[in-house]
């Protein structure tokens, strides 16, 4: 089978093509310097005899899309169209990648993969326009959301709350935003297994089982790291003043998965426990674990 990753060399692109290769796909490896998803020629000109497309490119600075939202929307929205129209021209299976802040984050229980969409803030709203320009341009799409995504590449949690513990005393982490932590390798694990089961066009929920705090979170990380989980004292969410709203309740459900036989992602807790030696530099990163 001959794959095409839009995004290769971010977080979770990297991983997935890890993990592809590792099975012996042939595969077309591509980011910005190569593709401009944002352009139907550029598209075009790249997007040819593959099987699969999966777009893990994206505007990913939360932030910043507050004020550049309108750049946002091309990435996250255009670029999913051009995309699966494309591959609907080619007959390619595409596999878009999205945000548990696609919804609003008030819910008390696990969001279900046909929940509402709700977005709170800019990014959010350019992730979900993305979702519906897929569904309206393609009928052979797997949309798999993640969200709390670490990995061994780029900015994450984990690495970002070790670096600090080196600098700094104590940590501060907050009490009031609850979500998945989740591994970029098993997501990318995810997709794969998605592919050789033939999945149903749909959305799943690409997240650990389970759900934590980021200060809970935090205390598991220094624990891992062999300091003091007592270091990281509780904060809320607002004394970070931050943007871009962020979802209080991140917790997706995974009925899709069980539907249809795949087994959903293992615990945070678990996963994070095979994880953080290769999340934090001190092993080799696996191809899947
Ligand atoms: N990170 C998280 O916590 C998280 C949580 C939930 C969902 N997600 C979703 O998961 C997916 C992967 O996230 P990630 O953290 O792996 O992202 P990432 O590390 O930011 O990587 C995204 C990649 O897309 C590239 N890109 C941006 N615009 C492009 C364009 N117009 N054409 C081609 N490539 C372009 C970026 O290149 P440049 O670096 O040059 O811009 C970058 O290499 C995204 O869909 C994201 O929305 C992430």
């Amino acid at each position: 089978m001959r794959w095409l990753i839009a995004g290769a060399r971010g977080m979770l692109g990297q991983d997935l093509v890890t993990r592809v290769l590792r099975d012996g796909h042939d595969l077309v490896a591509v980011d910005r310097d190569a593709i401009d998803i944002t352009d139907p020629a550029s598209v075009a000109q790249i997007v040819r005899d593959v099987d699969v497309v999966v777009n893990t490119a994206a505007f990913t600075a939360v932030d910043a899309a507050e004020t550049k939202e309108d750049v946002a929307f091309t990435v996250n929205a255009t670029g999913p169209e051009i995309l699966a129209r494309r591959c609907a021209a080619i007959g390619a299976r595409f596999v878009h990648v999205s945000t548990d802040y696609v919804f609003g984050g008030e819910a008390t229980s696990p969001y279900a993969e046909n929940g509402l969409l709700d977005p709170k803030g800019a990014y959010g709203r350019t992730k979900a326009a993305g979702e519906w320009a897929v569904r309206c341009n393609t009928d052979d799409y797997l949309i798999v959301r993640t969200a709390w995504l670490y990995g061994a590449h780029g900015k994450c949690f984990p690495r970002t709350m070790r670096d600090l513990s080196e600098e700094r005393e104590t940590l501060r982490g907050v009490t009031d935003e609850v979500g998945q932590p989740t591994w970029a390798v098993d997501v990318a694990d995810l997709i794969v297994r998605l592919i050789d089961e033939k999945a149903p066009t749909g959305v799943y929920h690409g997240t650990s089982s389970g759900q934590t705090s980021w200060h809970a979170f935090a205390r598991e990380i220094m624990a891992s790291i062999g300091k003091d989980p007592g270091i990281v004292e509780e904060t809320t969410a607002a004394s970070f003043n931050q943007p871009a709203p962020r979802p209080h309740y991140s917790v997706l459900g995974h009925d899709a998965l069980e539907r249809i036989g795949v087994t959903p992602i293992g615990n945070w807790k678990e996963r994070w426990a095979v994880a953080c030696e290769t999340v934090l530099g001190r092993r080799q990163a696996p191809a899947a674990e």
